[in-house]
């Protein structure tokens, strides 16, 4: 499958998200490990530490925009079996995805007390409504995709024409409940796992407060067609209100969606894996979250990103 003889990734300035920015350290932290290693350096050019990541890009500005070791890549990719399992056991040490993805029923029951991960002082009570949405089992469980793509929303994708390459993968992750219908052509339709923050709801939706903004939500969970709804609802104070107006919609519109809501070690998890190949992030991004996750069970990773980003971001996810 050639990914860039279909489509075609437009860089713009115009708009970014925190989904797009984990992948820029994943660069970071292939770079570092390139460095450590002059023999690996050689190889780079065919097989690297990305070979659970393959790009989806052709524009010779993106291009550009690579990091050297990562141009002329794109023909002749192949993925590197024995490597990608070395990262998914690197990565089982610090967290099974599988287990951490979500929390399950059995692990709380109504009326229980949670610290949010991000702020242990504060406390949020769990909700008949949140504990009755709780999966039975990860929804993760045995799950193995040969191939799985992370879409972020930067718009990096529009005008890209990427929608049929996009649903070509076995297993789609797609960030922040990116709008879909309207783009469809240049980010696809299908969604296996869809994540979504709290303030989404406040920022997109008006905070589901009139009708007009509740069918324009209900409407873009029914794409959902009974794939995953990752929400992180237990990191900060400040959601909840949201979280539980979405829990109960989703529960009287009886809507089409099959609710996740992240472990509360995921982060920390995540953060120390990172860490031990010397990248600090304070707070992983849903991007990184999602890649680190999918090397569990995808064999091959495809990213979306916006590349121009890098350079504002280096500084801090490099040292
Ligand atoms: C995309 O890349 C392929 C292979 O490198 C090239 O033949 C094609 O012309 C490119 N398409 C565009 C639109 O740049
Ligand atoms: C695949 O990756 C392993 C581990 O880094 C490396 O030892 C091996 O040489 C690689 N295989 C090829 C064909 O490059
Ligand atoms: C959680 O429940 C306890 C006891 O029912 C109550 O005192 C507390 O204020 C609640 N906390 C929140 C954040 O709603
Ligand atoms: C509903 O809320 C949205 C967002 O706050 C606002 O833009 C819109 O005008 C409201 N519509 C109605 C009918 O009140
Ligand atoms: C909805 O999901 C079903 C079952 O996974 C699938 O066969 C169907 O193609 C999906 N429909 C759309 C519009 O994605």
């Amino acid at each position: 499958m050639q990914m860039g003889s279909v489509c075609e990734l437009r860089l713009t300035r115009k708009r970014w998200t925190i989904c797009t920015i984990g992948l820029l350290l994943i660069f970071y932290k292939t770079k570092e490990r390139a460095r450590t290693n002059e023999h690996q350096e050689a190889q780079l050019t065919s097989e690297n530490e990305l070979s659970t990541s393959r790009l989806l890009a052709n524009s010779s500005d993106f291009r550009k925009n690579l990091p050297a070791y990562l141009q002329g890549t794109q023909e002749g990719w192949k993925v590197n079996a024995t490597l990608v399992s070395l990262i998914r056991k690197d990565i089982l040490h610090f967290l099974d995805a599988e287990r951490d993805v979500s929390v399950i029923k059995s692990s709380f029951k109504p009326g229980d007390t949670i610290h949010y991960v991000l702020d242990r002082r504060r406390t949020l009570n769990v909700s008949h409504t949140l504990h009755s949405l709780l999966p039975e089992v990860s929804p993760l469980k045995n799950k193995r995709f040969k191939t799985c793509a992370v879409v972020g929303n930067s718009g990096v994708l529009l005008k890209s024409g990427c929608g049929k390459e996009i649903d070509s993968h076995d297993f789609v992750i797609r960030c922040n409940l990116a709008p879909l219908a309207e783009y469809a052509e240049d980010v696809g339709l299908r969604s296996d796992f869809t994540t979504m923050n709290p303030s989404v709801i406040q920022r997109v939706y008006g905070g589901l407060l009139n009708d007009t903004v509740r069918e324009h939500f209900v409407q873009r969970l029914r794409l959902l067609n009974d794939s995953v709804l990752w929400i992180p609802a237990f990191m900060v104070k400040g959601g909840e209100k949201h979280v539980e107006g979405v829990n109960e919609l989703i529960l009287k519109r009886k809507l089409p969606v099959r609710m996740a809501y992240p472990s509360l070690r995921l982060v920390h998890a995540v953060r120390g894996y990172w860490l031990t190949n010397k990248v600090n992030i304070k707070r992983p991004s849903t991007g990184l979250l999602m890649y680190t996750m999918a090397t569990r069970f995808c064999d091959e990773i495809h990213l979306t990103a916006e590349f121009r980003l890098r350079s504002r971001l280096a500084p801090a996810g490099a040292r």
